[in-house]
């Protein structure tokens, strides 16, 4: 099974009352990894695509806790899928080994990124042809 089948839509629990909303994400549980790092993206200008890159180890959930956003995900073998994300209790699994582009933000967005280990730049894969290579190659593993 390829890395692209592997992406997945979550639901997370709404455990809200009359006092309002309040949705939790539990690592291990809810999701398929432990949280080892957080961060956010807000304020991005109309016509960016962000993202563009794969990463050799890093597994991430990503939720636009408030606005929206659009992400393209590619194998580098032709097939690629496309996700809206809109709902703050909702989010997008991505695994390990996956191109992704995230656009069409809201002016209101606020995209939380959830991954699976600390930041290292040198498992970033940043140039398309390479990821190709990489999965034609199979030395991915
Ligand atoms: P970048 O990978 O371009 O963000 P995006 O995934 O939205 O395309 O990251 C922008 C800069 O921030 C880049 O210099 C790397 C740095 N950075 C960190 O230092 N730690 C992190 O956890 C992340 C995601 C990025």
């Amino acid at each position: 099974m390829h890395n692209l089948n592997l992406v997945k839509m979550l639901d997370f629990p709404q455990l809200g009352d009359e006092r309002g909303e309040l949705i939790v994400v539990e690592g291990g549980t809810g999701i398929p990894f432990e949280i080892k790092r957080v961060f956010y993206i807000c304020g991005t200008k109309k016509n960016v695509i962000r993202g563009q890159h794969a990463n050799m180890k890093t597994e991430f959930i990503l939720i636009n806790v408030a606005g929206s956003s659009k992400v393209r995900v590619r194998d580098g073998s032709g097939n690629e899928a496309l996700f809206v994300l809109n709902q703050p209790n909702t989010g997008i699994y991505l695994p390990r080994m996956v191109w992704k582009d995230m656009y069409d933000f809201s002016d209101d967005s606020v995209l939380l990124c959830l991954a699976s280990t600390h930041y290292d730049a040198n498992e970033y894969i940043r140039d398309y042809d390479e990821f190709m290579q990489i999965v034609r190659d199979g030395n991915n593993i």
